[in-house]
């Protein structure tokens, strides 16, 4: 499913510059850092609309699935509010981030291990929905293919 591969995309690519961004904090180069971090909160944001207005929406509508996404959708919050205001000039701003990534690891692993029942459990119409949303979230963007 092209649209579950370009979400696992983006995860890689945000925990990547998650990930360096740590490393850069690590051994002090923290204008590394903010790069990195900017460069995840872009990647992020774009990722978590298309996630949020379309996947995540039209999975909601299932009872099954709506209690798992609720906490899903406020850890992007609590991530996008710390990325936008975290400095990282002070020790506590750089655990926050440290704590953040790790985080993360933790919030996409509980995607992964929902998205594969979204594949049986939707219909034609609502994968439509959510494909929309990916390419309004992503202008100019193609899904991966092949
Ligand atoms: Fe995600």
């Amino acid at each position: 499913m092209p649209l579950l591969r370009d979400y696992i995309a983006e995860h890689e690519r945000a925990t990547n510059f998650g990930g360096e961004a740590v490393r850069a904090i690590d051994r002090g180069d923290l204008d590394r850092a903010r790069h990195l971090l900017g460069e995840m909160a872009t990647e992020l944001a774009s990722h978590w609309q298309g996630e949020e207005t379309g996947l995540f929406r039209v999975m909601a509508g299932e009872e099954m699935f709506a209690q798992h996404i609720a906490p899903l959708v406020r850890e992007h919050r609590e991530l996008g509010e710390l990325l936008a205001t975290v400095d990282i000039l002070e020790p506590e701003g750089q655990q926050a981030i440290r704590d953040a990534v790790f985080d993360l690891y933790e919030h996409i692993s509980k995607e992964d291990g929902l998205f594969p029942a979204s594949l049986t459990a939707l219909g034609g119409d609502e994968w439509d929905a959510a494909m929309d949303a990916w390419h309004e979230a992503h202008p100019g963007r193609r899904m991966i293919q092949g």
